[in-house]
């Protein structure tokens, strides 16, 4: 007798419970399956979140991750649309001033050109001077990469048709 007639044998004396058994179990590898997937979804998010650069915001805003968010350039191409979308119209499309103060220049009507200062001003606004609340149309994040995005205008000093405005600020140098 060779051996795949020895197996044939084998399979066909199988109690019937065992066979029915494997036919009623046949469920289990989708479910197994759909749990695998959902693991490595659940993986690849967080390492995409770890890969996005704002998650240096995630523990809060500060001054730092600010700061760290300006040197991420996906992060400040996606904040110069935002500024030309939201901003530009008041602020001139390179921020050098037109209805709203020249937001390159080294002179502030308020704070102390932190990047705190620009990220609380931009989410507050002066609205009895026209500059609006962005917080009421932007969402955090946006307005932390905006506050980031004017940090590497700073002192760059392009000329604008408005003059300077406010008190100079000189900040140390880094
Ligand atoms: C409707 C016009 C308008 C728009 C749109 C606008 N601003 Fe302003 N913004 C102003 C005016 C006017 C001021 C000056 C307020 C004052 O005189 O106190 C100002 C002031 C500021 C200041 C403070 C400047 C300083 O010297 O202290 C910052 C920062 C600023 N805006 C950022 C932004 C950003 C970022 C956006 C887009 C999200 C924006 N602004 C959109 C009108 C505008």
């Amino acid at each position: 007798m060779s051996v795949s007639a020895t197996q044939k044998q084998a399979v066909q004396t199988q109690p019937a419970w065992d066979r029915r058994r494997r036919k009623r179990t046949w469920w289990r590898w989708p479910l197994v399956g759909s749990c695998l997937l959902s693991i490595s979804y659940y993986a690849q998010q967080r390492l995409s979140a770890a890969a996005d650069p704002r998650h240096v915001l995630t523990a809060g805003v500060t001054e730092q991750a600010l700061n760290q968010l300006g040197q991420a350039p996906t992060v400040m191409a996606h904040a110069a649309k935002l500024f030309t979308q939201f901003c530009a119209a008041c602020h001139g499309t390179q921020a050098e001033g037109l209805v709203g103060p020249n937001l390159t220049d080294a002179y502030w009507l308020h704070g102390d050109a932190s990047l705190m200062a620009l990220y609380s001003v931009i989410g507050q606004g002066v609205e009895s001077k026209g500059m609006p609340a962005w917080n009421r149309q932007l969402k955090p994040i946006e307005i932390a990469e905006l506050a980031a995005f004017l940090g590497t205008l700073r002192d760059t000093n392009l000329a604008g048709p408005k003059g300077h405005e406010g008190r100079l600020v000189v900040r140390p140098a880094f």
